[in-house]
């Protein structure tokens, strides 16, 4: 199995000193960017928007995973694919028409993701797998970072690697909210491929070292 990637969440950098945590970033053993965007109608928060975005994105040296926490995203894709997104992943409680707005990221030039929230059921994408490039389980209600992590995703993220065997898909599998050092091992072991990680990293006396401890114990 290949190396975890690790995807600190700007969500909880300093946005006093952004670009110093996004050079921080861009300097250490992260492997994307992990970016969070909230409408304060999909979840209840609002967090930040293309402004911003555009600012991290002038200093990012490494990939944009962005995260649509927003009703109706089919109306931002090309604006996402403009900013620079490299990943771009819409949430499956929030598409109706889910297949069209995957081959619209993709029409783009994105790589395309679905996140589930904690109550969904992986059995949702069976009939999608094929189409995605990533799968974010969440694992934490979408909406805050510095929440506890919810101890069923361990067992979300087996099933997901067996339907992912079973339909031969080429997809990553992303686990976000409340990763630490207690939980890193044990998600890769059940198969994750990206462990997003915010406020473990950001809130540490040393983010860089806290990286390269997350990437050490994943390798
Ligand atoms: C939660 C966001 C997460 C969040 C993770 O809605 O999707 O990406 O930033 O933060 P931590 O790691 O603090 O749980
Ligand atoms: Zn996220």
């Amino acid at each position: 199995m290949s190396a975890t990637l690790i995807a600190p969440s700007v969500l909880a950098a300093d946005f006093g000193n952004l670009q110093r945590d996004i050079e921080m970033v861009n300097a250490s053993q992260a492997d994307w960017f992990h970016i969070d965007i909230m409408d304060g109608v999909f979840v209840p928060n609002i967090s930040y928007g293309m402004p911003v975005l555009k600012a991290i994105k002038k200093s990012a040296t490494k990939p944009l995973d962005v995260h649509l926490m927003i009703v109706d995203p089919d109306r931002y894709i090309d604006t996402f694919a403009g900013l620079g997104a490299d990943v771009l992943t819409v949430h499956y409680e929030a598409c109706t028409h889910l297949h069209r707005t995957l081959q619209a990221i993709k029409q783009a030039g994105m790589k395309a993701g679905v996140a589930l929230n904690p109550h969904t059921p992986i059995t949702v994408l069976e009939s999608i797998i094929t189409e995605l490039d990533l799968v974010c389980l969440m694992s934490v209600n979408p909406g805050f970072g510095g929440q506890k992590f919810i101890e069923t995703t361990f067992e979300k993220t087996n099933q997901l690697r067996q339907l992912v065997a079973q339909k031969n898909a080429q997809v990553l599998i992303e686990i976000d909210g409340g990763v630490t050092s207690n939980n890193a091992l044990e998600l890769k072991n059940a198969g994750a491929d990206v462990l997003v990680a915010g406020s473990f990293v950001f809130g540490a006396a040393d983010p860089t070292n806290t990286i390269k401890d997350l990437k050490t114990l994943t390798k």
